[in-house]
């Protein structure tokens, strides 16, 4: 799933980053360049960004 539209970057992406280590958005920004156009993903970026730290892998189980 494309969680950026405007750079092409997709969920799996993200997730690696932050396996890779970057915890925040604006580690993510100059990692992959997410949220850097229209700001649109920002939020949904944050959200696996709080999940990560929650310990959730699975956007499913931590949208309750
Ligand atoms: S959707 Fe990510 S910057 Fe526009």
């Amino acid at each position: 799933m494309f969680v950026c539209v405007c750079n092409g970057i997709t969920e799996r992406q993200v997730r690696e980053a932050i396996d890779q280590g970057a915890s925040t958005l604006q580690d993510l920004t100059a990692c992959l360049g997410v949220a850097s156009g229209c700001g649109t993903c920002a939020h949904f970026t944050n959200q696996l960004l709080d999940q990560s730290r929650d310990g959730c892998t699975s956007a499913l189980m931590c949208a309750a």
